[in-house]
């Protein structure tokens, strides 16, 4: 039995339902509330990747997945490594893909979680760098590990104030190559009204204070991105909607 190839038709539903979803705001409220009562329970901390704790919220872990695939970057860099399992997920991906390296920046990159990193099977594919994210210093560490003509993709996940996420923002943006994507963790922080606000984490950041009142400063800035609408439009369960930004400049 023959039957008809609905590969195109899929896609078109799937993005036809996303867009859908992002203008649904009962449905992202509904979310969030959920959210807000997981957070009780650490929920973002719960999950590891290969073995390595990674705290992300699974949507986003679907989200980047898809950003890594789609897009297949030589160098992607992370800000904000904590024990390591976003950088060994992405770092799967690219064994996957068969190309390209991860590069971690953490201000404080502790003996036990280096250790988990240096001896997983995907260590040969990543670079630490210990230091805050914003430095001159380590900034210049950071482009020593792009070859001339890499394609560089760019997440964000260190200290999630506003200051810092603008400064990363401008320190980082530059150096994410067209068509690839800079990822800004924990915009949902900028979602939530200051009664939401999740007070589990070493600092609260109410809202104003965070990473997607950094974006919205810094879309404004520049025209080099533009927020990817129908990925951002099923963050719905993720700690990141509206964080995943396209560079479609030069
Ligand atoms: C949310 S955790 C990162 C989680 C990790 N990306 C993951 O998915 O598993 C934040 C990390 O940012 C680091 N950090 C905080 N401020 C920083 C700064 N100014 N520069 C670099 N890293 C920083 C902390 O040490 C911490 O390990």
């Amino acid at each position: 039995m023959t039957t008809k190839d609905d590969r195109l038709e899929f896609e078109a539903h799937k993005r036809e339902m996303a867009l859908a979803l992002g203008k649904d705001e009962d449905a992202f409220q509904h979310a969030l509330n959920t959210l807000i009562v997981l957070d009780k329970y650490d929920y973002a901390y719960l999950w590891s990747w290969m073995g390595v704790p990674i705290i992300q919220m699974p949507a986003d872990v679907m989200a980047t997945q898809e950003v890594v695939w789609n897009t297949k970057p030589d160098v992607i860099i992370e800000t904000g490594v904590a024990r390591g399992g976003s950088m060994i997920f992405m770092a799967s991906l690219l064994k996957v893909i068969g190309k390209g390296k991860v590069v971690g920046v953490d201000i404080d990159i502790r003996a036990h979680n280096r250790d988990s990193i240096e001896k997983h099977p995907l260590s040969p594919l990543i670079t630490l760098i210990e230091g805050p994210s914003t430095t001159t210093e380590t900034l210049a560490k950071v482009r020593a590990e792009i070859p001339a003509g890499a394609s560089v993709m760019v997440v964000l996940d260190s200290d999630h104030g506003r200051d810092h996420v603008l400064d990363e923002l401008r320190c980082y943006g530059p150096l994410v190559t067209q068509g690839q994507y800079i990822v800004v963790a924990d915009t949902v922080l900028g979602r939530a009204d200051m009664s939401q606000t999740p007070t589990k984490r070493s600092k609260i950041w109410y809202p104003g204070d965070e990473p997607y009142a950094a974006v919205n400063t810094y879309l404004k800035e520049t025209d080099r991105f533009e927020t990817d609408e129908a990925l951002n439009s099923k963050l719905v369960l993720s700690s990141s909607p509206g964080g995943y930004l396209k560079c479609i400049g030069k």
